[in-house]
């Protein structure tokens, strides 16, 4: 079934488990996701960025996870991953999407206010509930890249003005995680998670936590973070499986049979997190 992310999100924050929102580009990953969540009785959310949404085509990724949730036999919500402009988040709730995220991080604080809760009015209007960011998170996601340098922590009294003046259903926090292939261990700031919750008191999300350990993300959970963001594990499932198969298989033509493999392998990937984030079981 088709939900809302805050439908999904309240549940995951209210039972202290995370509902998982993996990065969708095109048929196969959708079908990954679906199963994996099946299988494992998961709430899930499948979250298009703007790059995926170039790349598909607005019409096909939506329509793809319109059906995937529709048909599912657990809750999905279909979501605008770091939406950074008005336009591209209007279209998505034309089409159909059932949650957005406006990211208005690269702003100062008072223009990020301005946008959310603008996109928030709006959204809320048509039944669509709405992620936001606030501070930068490090890394590359797709197109939008932050350096090291730019990259600064979520300031709690800045989160509690931030939710308090744009209604924002769900809110993205910078504690020491970065987008893309991590060069050494990430440190979380577990403190900063706490001091955001006490004053926050809406689900908390974790963005970039591929290649973050199992016991960081569970103790991110126990301290309030109640959606996780997955991209990069996905590729790398996806790209090993697709090197793997066409090295022993050089002359195999059929796309079916080369891109096989790598669907098994991203909806193991899928089930292994869903267990960590506790989401298992929870449909
Ligand atoms: O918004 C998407 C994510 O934050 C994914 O990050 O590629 O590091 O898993 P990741
Ligand atoms: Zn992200």
């Amino acid at each position: 079934m088709l939900l809302t992310g805050k439908e999904l999100l309240l549940d995951a924050q209210k039972n202290k488990y995370a509902v998982g929102a993996f990065n969708v580009n095109n048929m196969e990953i959708i079908q990954a996701i679906i199963d994996a969540a099946e299988e494992l009785n998961s709430p899930v959310i499948l979250q298009a960025s703007q790059g995926g949404i170039k790349y598909a085509g607005i019409e096909y990724i939506a329509n793809l996870g319109k059906l995937a949730g529709r048909n599912a036999k657990v809750p999905v919500a279909l979501h605008l991953d770091h939406g950074t402009d008005f336009d591209q988040v209007m279209l998505c709730i034309r089409h159909g999407f059932t949650s957005v995220m406006i990211d208005g991080s690269i702003f100062p604080l008072e223009e990020n206010i301005a946008i959310t809760k603008k996109v928030v009015d709006i959204a809320h209007a048509v039944g669509v509930t709405v992620e936001a960011e606030l501070g930068k998170i490090g890394g590359t996601e797709d197109h939008i890249t932050v350096s090291e340098k730019d990259a600064t922590f979520t300031d709690p009294l800045e989160a509690k003005r931030f939710v308090e003046e744009t209604g924002v259903d769900y809110l993205a926090i910078a504690v020491g995680t970065a987008h893309g292939v991590y060069k050494g261990e990430p440190k979380l700031d577990y403190d900063r998670i706490k001091a955001i919750r006490e004053v926050v008191d809406i689900p908390l999300v974790l963005h970039g936590s591929s290649g973050v350990p199992a016991e960081s993300l569970q103790k991110a959970i126990s301290l309030g973070i109640s959606k996780i963001n997955i991209d990069t594990d996905i590729r790398n499932a996806f790209a090993g499986a697709v090197k793997e198969f066409v090295m022993n298989n050089p002359d195999e033509i059929d796309p079916r049979k080369i891109l096989g493999p790598a669907t098994k392998a991203m909806k193991e990937i899928i089930k292994e997190k869903m267990e960590i984030f506790g989401s298992a079981g929870r449909a």
